[in-house]
């Protein structure tokens, strides 16, 4: 097939620095059998040593190739799905054996309220060449939504963009959703970027330093055996003997989004070792906030981009759209990246380099180059810095604190909204010891400025509208978190840090273990089977904690149903026991209660009275994280503050209970995060 130039000449600098690019490439070509020659953002020169030009061919009417020397993609027209990536000699990177459109694609999941939802790869019906030059080649798929599609397709106009630019080792996809006037109401749940690799190669799987491995295939899991939902499967007759025995489940491989930054797969076989990188450089787009949790790569070979989705916090918080109700928002882009290695040296040499290209990523962040109007570059985009100072009056004597809290823009609502927010776009940043913080890169809008702090309980939101101009820059100067708080502290247990983690975890079953975190404590959350764990410690009498003789490193994890064989669970009612040695001092105690996930349950908290009904207090149905099935350590944050009439309690013993009293599922519970009991304020 025919290459059609559309390039003119260099200038004279990007002329030079090629020569200079050649250069060090002859010297390779003399040198490199005994150098490690990692190849990835940084070679800018094709295998016949020509300077990278990209080159846009159109003229089958069917697809679409752009090749820019290092990378060569196929997309399909006017579909605009990724039918093949050629890479250092080898023809697609992708699963040639799967139909066009089952390869590298987007999807949705979607439907009309009250409706079941649908599964949508997302099909361009009008291509459009957008910018092409020898330096970059950008290329739109748009399907627009028109009413004879009503029930079928997702009412959003959808435009697929990819870009390719002169001497990368990849190429950047994104995505814009727009709902002009006139649309029907729709609920969407998930949007994702798919990527489904050539099975025979990519069989080691990277998603961060320690969570790296070799990983069974599809055929393992398709011979295995299903586990208690589809997605966990006992591998019984893995090709590989080494993968037997092991449990597989993607949910395995979550992580929030604040570290879904790379992920991948290598392939070894080959004569030089290959990796395919998804590189997410911002969250900005992202539903949840920062520490919401997604998929990564998994086995198939699959590796996603997950741009939205309802995974560790359930349809609460899908993106709700009324009739009529417009919309626009860019989702990425985001940097598919590959890399190879000569030297064969040792695993981490593809990681690590990938790792360097997200920092890259990272610093040109937001990029300059998108063509879509939609898309806010740098120069249009504001700041927003302050000092976030937490002061809880009953901790040393009420000074102010540093916080490393987390700080954040996101749409404007309630504290702590933006844990359910997934339409409007988020901007997060870790403040420093001292509490300051800045967030650079915002684009222009109204927010509201959010925050919690790790060590204390409850949400900040800074009290007012913070409108973001392009290139504006706000000064909030001292913000002060007053978290909740109605007395001294009689006893806590647990560290109030949206996590379970510091509770028992217990070991997994020998015969159901993912090998990957044997290893490693902080990661055994993840390991599958882990609630039924409960029923064999507590086989017949539940949990009870006493203050001050256990530690919370006693607290179950997860405050799950226990199993009664046969497929029937039973509720649960844990225990805590303490002494009120004082005098009761009459007024509200406080019980402050921190979920860090919910499942379908309703918490009823009863004070020394294990029966009485109703329950001096109950949550009501809530959550649908569904964190204990899927190995999350989190779901959805809840908190309750809880008046606690002192005619309840007692001097001397005292025992609250806490009853998770639906019990139709093993997945059912919460995770506790942290619980304080509060006596009344003398302050007040
Ligand atoms: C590197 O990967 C190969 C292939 O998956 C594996 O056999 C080997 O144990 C790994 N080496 C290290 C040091 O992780
Ligand atoms: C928030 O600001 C408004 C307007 O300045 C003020 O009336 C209100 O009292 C403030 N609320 C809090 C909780 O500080
Ligand atoms: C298990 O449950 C099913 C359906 O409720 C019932 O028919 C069966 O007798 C039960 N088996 C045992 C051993 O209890
Ligand atoms: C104690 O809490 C109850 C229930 O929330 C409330 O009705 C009551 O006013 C509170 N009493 C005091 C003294 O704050």
């Amino acid at each position: 097939m025919k290459m059609k130039m559309l390039s003119k000449k260099n200038n004279n600098v990007i002329f030079f620095w090629w020569l200079g690019m050649i250069m060090k490439f002859c010297f390779l070509l003399c040198a490199c059998s005994e150098n490690t020659s990692l190849s990835g953002g940084s070679k800018k020169i094709n295998s016949f040593g020509s300077t990278s030009i990209v080159k846009l061919n159109t003229e089958d009417n069917q697809q679409l190739v752009i090749d820019n020397g290092i990378v060569s993609v196929t997309l399909s027209r006017p579909e605009g799905h990724v039918i093949a990536i050629s890479y250092n000699g080898i023809d697609n990177i992708l699963e040639s054996e799967n139909d066009e459109d089952d390869r590298g694609y987007f999807d949705v999941v979607w439907n009309e309220v009250g409706k079941p939802s649908t599964f949508q790869r997302i099909e361009g019906t009008n291509f459009s060449v957008i910018a092409a030059d020898e330096n970059m080649v950008e290329v739109s798929f748009l399907r627009s939504w028109t009413s004879s599609m009503s029930g079928k397709d997702v009412p959003i106009n959808i435009d697929k963009r990819y870009i390719f630019r002169s001497g990368d080792s990849g190429f950047y996809s994104y995505a814009i959703f727009d709902r002009p006037e006139g649309m029907p109401a729709v609920e969407v749940d998930q949007i994702r970027y798919v990527f489904k690799l050539n099975q025979h190669r990519f069989k080691y799987m990277a998603l961060s330093n320690t969570r790296q491995r070799s990983m069974p295939t599809m055929r393992d899991r398709d011979t295995g055996q299903v586990l208690a939902y589809k997605e966990a499967v006992l591998l019984t007759k893995p090709i590989n003997p080494q993968f037997r025995g092991e449990v597989d489940d993607k949910y395995q491989y979550s992580c929030e989004n604040t570290d879904n930054t790379v992920h991948g797969w290598i392939n070894f076989d080959s004569d030089e070792p290959v990796g395919f990188w998804m590189i997410t450089p911002s969250n900005e787009f992202r539903n949840g906030g920062p520490i919401k949790q997604d998929l990564t790569s998994h086995v198939g070979p699959i590796t996603l981009s997950m741009f939205v989705s309802t995974h560790y916090a359930g349809k609460e918080v899908t993106m709700a759209f009324e009739e009529g109700e417009t919309y626009k928002k860019v989702f990425g882009p985001v940097f598919v990246y590959l890399n190879t290695d000569s030297s064969k040296n040792d695993n981490t040499t593809l990681w690590s380099d990938a790792v360097q290209q997200l920092s890259k990523e990272v610093k040109s962040w937001p990029y300059d180059f998108p063509k879509s109007q939609d898309y806010f570059p740098p120069n249009q985009r504001g700041a927003v810095f302050g000092r976030l100072l937490v002061q809880d009056w009953y901790l040393q004597g009420g000074k102010f604190q540093g916080t490393n809290a987390y700080v954040g823009l996101a749409l404007p609502g309630d504290a702590g909204s933006w844990q359910r927010e997934s339409k409007g776009y988020q901007f997060w940043t870790r403040s420093d010891a001292k509490g300051y913080f800045k967030i650079n890169n915002i684009v222009p809008g109204d927010y509201n400025l959010y925050g919690w702090v790790p060590g204390f309980i409850g949400d900040y939101k800074y009290n007012g509208t913070i409108t973001i101009t392009p290139g504006g820059v706000i000064n909030l100067n001292y913000l002060v978190y007053n978290p909740p708080r109605n007395g001294p502290t009689i006893w806590e247990i647990g560290i109030p840090n949206r996590l379970a983690s510091e509770f028992h975890v217990p070991d997994p079953y020998p015969t159901l273990m993912n090998k990957l975190y044997t290893a490693q404590r902080r990661d055994k959350f993840r390991q599958y089977g882990l609630w039924e764990r409960y029923t064999d410690m507590y086989p017949n009498d539940d949990l009870i904690y006493t203050v001050g003789v256990n530690k919370y490193r006693d607290w179950f994890y997860a405050h799950v149903t226990r199993s009664k064989g046969n497929k029937t669970y039973e509720p649960t009612t844990w225990q805590i026991i303490f002494e009120h040695e004082q005098d009761i001092i009459s007024g509200n105690y406080t019980l402050q209660l921190a979920l860090a996930s919910a499942a379908d349950a309703d918490l009823q908290v009863r004070f020394n009275d294990p029966s009485i009904y109703p329950p001096h207090f109950a949550t009501g149905l809530i959550g649908g994280d569904n964190a204990i099935a899927r190995h999350g350590i989190h779901g959805l944050h809840w908190l309750f503050s809880i008046d606690v009439p002192s005619d309840l309690l007692v001097k001397g013993k005292n025992i609250v209970y806490l009853r998770q009293s639906k019990a139709l599922s093993p997945f059912q519970g919460v995770m506790y995060d942290y619980i304080r009991l509060e006596r009344p304020s003398s302050k007040t």
